[in-house]
């Protein structure tokens, strides 16, 4: 029987070796960093020869022909009209740090994909087949139901460093004593306080979970995806099977910018993979500024989710006003053209970022501290100014900052003032300098470039039908067994059972002395 198996998996291996497979990327989130990530699995899936089937909120120009793209782009709608402009997050009016709230949308947005009309289609036809399926985890584990409707292997891919609530997917959740939570700016060593506050976040979300969440999961789960499970004919796994059931996790961090905590088999990091090997030339215009900055070139940049032009107008000003007291090139990136402009900045609508941050006269990268951008600024070996406006931001920056490349800067209405003193101390002192050229030395220094990891990892995956072999003792160990309760609880019974036994064999012994003795003795 074993020896049937064992042959069935070489041939399937022998077969699949080397061949294209047809592989699934799911990435709905309406966000450009997270379809950049998107974009990078994809490329590097088609240039190992995969065909690829990309569910994305974005429109793809001129797809290779073994590429079909699924467009989602109603998911857009799914994100609260300001959820994200600087002047409502600066002003309190939203809280993007909820948990709850944070799954309510995940759901909504999965909802909204697997509503659209294109993905039904997909979903429905039986004559659809996939060796894999590839999702983005975010804060939802309801994706892992798409590779049961194929009764495929699933891989996630995780836009952030390993975290506890991903790596008890696939093993358990992390120790909260030194890893912090996905949305904590703390980095280890942790002092009492923080220690504690981490202990008590892993508490929370998991009570909330258990309570509430884990339920509105398990009900998206059943409503959306179970239907197509059985359409099939299939007896539709529960949510916990398909949950827990992830052939690996992929996640968009490296050492360079990441704890160097213990991870399993089936973690791999593959960081900087959304990176082009090869970086496109500055346009001429660009170039001719950059090369002629004698005194160097700030780089602002506030990412592609927040648009600067949702900025107070007063900051703006203030901006603009000190960008023209240094003597730097500023390049802003921004949406809109600003009036009296100073003659040393510039205003681009639209900026090549790796080709910016790889030239020589960079000084130092403002930013909002994006794990992309964070990631870009270790790659090209950049120090950077940190203005973190939410979720991992400010993980992203503290984490720089700790790590000698960076400075932060709160994002306040004295932001101006604050912005130039710490562009003074990076651009004069030359530690944080050398400390990105050292950060960048390790994040390179790997036996392979990590494109051609993510390949080696889904190929691995694929022809080994879901790399069992990798999978985590740990994951099917409850808690209780874990923490030895049932063994604490056995000791425990044999304790109160030998103690009642000695009492009565000591009773009956000691009855017969008094007997013997004439009751010399009181009962000791
Ligand atoms: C679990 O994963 C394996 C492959 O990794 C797959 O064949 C199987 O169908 C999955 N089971 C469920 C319940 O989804």
């Amino acid at each position: 029987m074993e020896r049937e198996k064992v042959f069935c998996l070489l041939v399937s291996i022998l077969l699949t070796c080397g061949e294209a497979s047809k592989i699934l990327v799911v990435f709905p989130m309406p966000s450009r960093s997270h379809g950049n990530l998107g974009d990078g699995v994809v490329r590097h899936l088609l240039n190992a020869g995969h065909e690829v089937t990309y569910i994305t909120p974005f429109v793809y120009k001129n797809p290779p022909p073994k590429l079909r793209t699924i467009e989602v782009s109603a998911t857009f709608d799914i994100i609260p009209e300001n959820m994200m402009t600087i002047k409502s997050i600066m002003d309190r009016t939203i809280v993007i740090e909820n948990i709850g709230f944070l799954i309510y949308m995940m759901t909504e947005m999965l909802k909204t994909t697997v509503e659209t009309e294109a993905v039904q289609k997909l979903f429905n036809d039986p004559k659809e087949e996939f060796d894999l399926v590839i999702a983005e985890w975010m804060f939802s584990d309801v994706p892992a139901g798409i590779a049961a409707i194929y009764d495929c292997p699933l891989i996630w891919l995780s836009s952030v460093e390993a975290h506890w609530m991903i790596l008890q997917l696939v093993d358990q959740p992390t120790n909260p004593a030194y890893t912090v939570d996905i949305m904590s700016a703390y980095t280890p060593p942790l002092n009492f306080w923080q220690r504690a506050n981490e202990l008590w976040t892993q508490m929370k979300i998991k009570f909330l979970n258990f309570v509430w969440l884990d339920g509105v999961q398990e009900k998206a789960y059943n409503e959306l995806l179970v239907p197509f499970i059985a359409k099939r004919g299939k007896q539709p796994p529960s949510f916990d099977e398909v949950r827990y059931n992830a052939s690996m996790i992929l996640s968009n961090a490296y050492i360079s910018t990441s704890v160097a905590q213990s991870l399993p088999q089936s973690h791999k990091y593959i960081g900087g993979y959304h990176i082009e090997e090869k970086v496109t030339a500055l346009p001429e215009d660009l170039k001719k500024i950059m090369d002629n900055a004698k005194n160097g070139v700030v780089y602002f940049s506030m990412g592609s989710n927040l648009k600067s032009k949702d900025m107070p107008e007063e900051i703006k000003r203030d901006l603009l006003k000190m960008f023209g007291t240094i003597k730097q090139t500023v390049l802003w990136k921004f949406e809109e053209q600003l009036a009296n402009m100073p003659s040393n900045v510039h205003i681009l609508k639209w900026a090549p970022q790796p080709a910016i941050l790889s030239h020589p006269n960079l000084a130092v990268f403002v930013t909002h501290g994006g794990l992309l951008s964070t990631t870009e600024a270790v790659h090209f070996g950049v120090p950077i100014i940190g203005i973190p406006v939410f979720a991992d931001q400010f993980m992203n920056v503290a984490k720089s900052v700790n790590r000698g490349f960076a400075l932060k800067v709160d994002l306040s209405y004295s932001l101006a003032a604050e912005l130039k003193e710490a562009i003074r101390e990076v651009t004069t002192n030359p530690r944080y300098a050398q400390k990105a050229k050292e950060l960048s030395e390790i994040h390179h220094d790997r036996p392979v470039k990590p494109g051609v990891e993510m390949v080696h990892w889904v190929n691995h995956v694929i022809k080994t039908r879901g790399a069992p072999h990798l999978r985590s003792p740990a994951l099917h160990v409850p808690f209780y067994q874990k923490m030895y309760l049932d063994l604490a609880a056995v000791l425990v019974i044999l304790f109160l059972v030998l103690r009642v036994l000695l009492k009565i064999v000591c009773g009956a012994l000691c009855s017969k002395k008094k007997s013997n003795t004439g009751g010399k003795k009181k009962k000791n």
